[in-house]
């Protein structure tokens, strides 16, 4: 049986229309304004320090702009600068595929103003320079505006943070003990294999 050529472009351009390319960064509007305590440069202790965020919807956009915002999620995101050869950060158009977001402050119901958010930085961020972003999405969990705390090039007020240095440390020990351990007990049995085989003959 033959497949009308028709079909088929009509079944793949309905593939494409349904899970194809989704939300892009660069289709969403800069409507919210967003600030983040930490001062350009400064570094901050995971762990330790702590981070207060607020954001607002930017009145200079007309009323209504923001009527299907639902939600605001905030997030901090690695400044180009800690995204040079790693690929697992990588900012990607596609915003279900981009990686330059990956740690959550906080998720709020969407208000046009008064919002802040103060919370000490997790302990799992990695050392690296970062910035804050946040996004709103609509009743449909897709994105439609965002803000940040920087500029369009991702160059001002950046910070730092610095990641426990003692979990690593203590980590790498371990690593390296084991590995010491499996060379010592590998010598050990390939010693005992071979008087083994001697006391054999
Ligand atoms: C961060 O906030 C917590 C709780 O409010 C406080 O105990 C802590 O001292 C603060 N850390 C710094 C570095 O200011
Ligand atoms: C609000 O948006 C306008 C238009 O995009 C922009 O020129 C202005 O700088 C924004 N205000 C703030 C505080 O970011
Ligand atoms: C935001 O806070 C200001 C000052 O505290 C208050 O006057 C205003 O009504 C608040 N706005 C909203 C939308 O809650």
């Amino acid at each position: 049986m033959e497949v009308p050529t028709g079909f088929l472009v009509v079944s793949l351009l309905l593939c494409f229309a349904t899970t194809g390319y989704g939300v892009t960064f660069t289709s969403l509007q800069r409507t919210l304004v967003v600030t983040a305590s930490p001062a350009e440069g400064q570094v901050l202790k995971a762990g330790d320090a702590n981070i207060t965020v607020t954001w607002a919807f930017n009145r200079t956009f007309p009323s209504g702009t923001d009527a299907d915002y639902r939600t605001v999620k905030v997030k901090l995101c690695y400044a180009p600068i800690s995204q040079k050869d790693r690929s697992w950060r990588k900012t990607v158009d596609e915003m279900k595929k981009d990686k330059t977001c990956q740690h959550k402050i906080v998720a709020r119901p969407y208000s046009a103003s008064n919002n802040t958010f103060t919370s000490t930085i997790l302990r799992d961020i990695p050392s690296g320079t970062y910035f804050v972003r946040a996004y709103a999405f609509n009743g449909n969990d897709e994105e439609v505006g965002f803000g940040q705390n920087t500029n369009g090039k991702l160059e001002t007020n950046l910070f730092v943070i610095q990641a426990i240095t003692g979990r690593h440390a203590s980590l790498d020990i371990a690593s390296i003990c084991f590995s010491a351990f499996s060379v010592v007990a590998l010598a050990g049995f390939f010693y005992m294999e071979k008087s083994k085989g001697k006391s054999q003959k």
